[in-house]
């Protein structure tokens, strides 16, 4: 963001938007791809972390499959460019239309999460004449050290089929000749920065296959899920860790021959790049600090109310060579639109611009409409 051409582009724009750095993005998904393909892995992207159209074409033109979560996201993915014979469908919560135009596009696989949605896949493809090509989503009971509400691989979360109802599931399997078994999937949770988490899942898994290997199943797709986190604390042009990402399930997966691993990463390919760009409206003096007001709060960027989340802020445009501690907030009603606390920043005026990173993930996708404030459309760095 020091290059002052796209500083000037940003200060002649409507506030607040969201500006991706597309040659970042780029490079990330380059590293991505280039480390998985050492050990033949497939990768697929976690759409619901950001689905702009431009974000979602690099990546199926890159030649990642689209790991989806709604029907939605299925057809924007397909239109994007993502083959739908690469789309995965997750979600404990598939409702008939949906499944319904999933199996219309013949996608790869859905990964399934209970017994009930298993007999509705083959109820709906079996009208169709079809067979539909599943994986078990199975809770590993593996602790992800992450945040609460984004852990999902423990036995108390309500993701996946957990261990002691897999004789049902494969009884079920039985009875459902419109299914194909061809995978299992696990995800133990997001903003996964302890790797030694991987590592237990990795070796879960080989416990999970050998209890299916001793009842002859061996599935043809091990799909590890996403999660690998990214540093919040360092975002300028920080590529996440992928090498020893992918090294560890090489190392500790143990597969049979004709195999294959599958990831769907989310937050690690798209978080770095994208920044929420917003302008300071107020400067009002609180007690032993300042409140720098902004154009953007918790409607366009909820992260930091919903999760406590850290994201670094910069004034891109202050001079001032005074550093004062603000409270970076927004305009919303609501005492936890609030970005930062007691943040130091060079002395801040109105109509600074400012630049919230790390946020190209779960940023501009989970953006709302409360209180009907104006998002502006995104900025590429690639149309400056
Ligand atoms: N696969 C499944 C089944 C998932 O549930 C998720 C994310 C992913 C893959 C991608 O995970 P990633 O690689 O992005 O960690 N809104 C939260 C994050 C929610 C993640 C939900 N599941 C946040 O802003 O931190």
């Amino acid at each position: 963001m020091n290059n002052s051409t796209i500083l000037q582009k940003i200060k002649s724009l409507p506030t607040p938007f969201y500006y991706y750095d597309m040659e970042l993005l780029e490079n990330t998904i380059d590293t991505a791809k280039r480390e998985a393909d050492k050990y033949g892995f497939h990768l697929h992207y976690a759409v619901k972390a950001n689905f702009n159209e431009p974000v979602l074409k690099m990546l199926a033109q890159k030649g990642f499959g689209a790991d989806c979560v709604s029907g939605r996201e299925v057809q924007t993915s397909v239109k994007a460019g993502f083959n739908a014979n690469a789309v995965v469908f997750a979600g404990v919560g598939k409702s008939d239309v949906e499944i319904d135009a999933a199996l219309d596009l013949d996608i790869f696989c859905f990964n399934c999460e209970s017994l009930m949605e298993i007999e509705v896949i083959n109820e709906l493809a079996s009208a169709k004449g079809k067979t539909a090509q599943i994986a078990l989503r199975i809770n590993p009971n593996v602790n992800a050290n992450t945040h609460k509400y984004i852990t999902t691989g423990l036995s108390e979360n309500k993701f996946g089929i957990n261990m002691w109802e897999l004789d049902s599931v494969l009884e079920t399997l039985n009875n459902c000749p419109n299914i194909e078994l061809i995978g299992l999937h696990f995800h133990i949770g997001s903003q996964i920065t302890d790797l030694s988490s991987f590592k237990n899942l990795a070796t879960k898994i080989n416990t999970i296959q050998e209890w299916f290997f001793s009842r002859q199943i061996m599935v043809k797709v091990i799909n590890a899920g996403g999660g690998l986190g990214v540093d919040y604390h360092n975002p300028d042009g920080q590529i996440p860790d992928f090498s020893e990402y992918f090294k560890i399930f090489n190392d500790f997966l143990e597969l049979r021959p004709g195999q294959e691993v599958h990831f769907e990463l989310g937050r690690s390919l798209v978080t770095q790049c994208g920044s929420l760009i917003s302008r300071a409206l107020y400067i009002k003096n609180g007690i032993k600090k300042n409140f720098a007001i902004l154009d953007a709060g918790m409607t366009e960027l909820i992260r930091p109310a919903l999760y406590s989340a850290h994201h670094e802020i910069a004034n891109l445009t202050s001079t001032s060579k005074t550093i004062l501690k603000y409270d970076v907030v927004g305009p919303i009603c609501e005492s936890t639109d609030c970005f930062a606390k007691d943040l130091e920043l060079s002395e801040t005026s109105r109509g600074d611009i400012f630049q919230i990173k790390s946020a190209g993930g779960y940023g501009e996708v989970m953006a709302s409409d409360y209180n009907l404030k104006t998002l502006y459309p995104a900025l590429y760095s690639t149309e400056i």
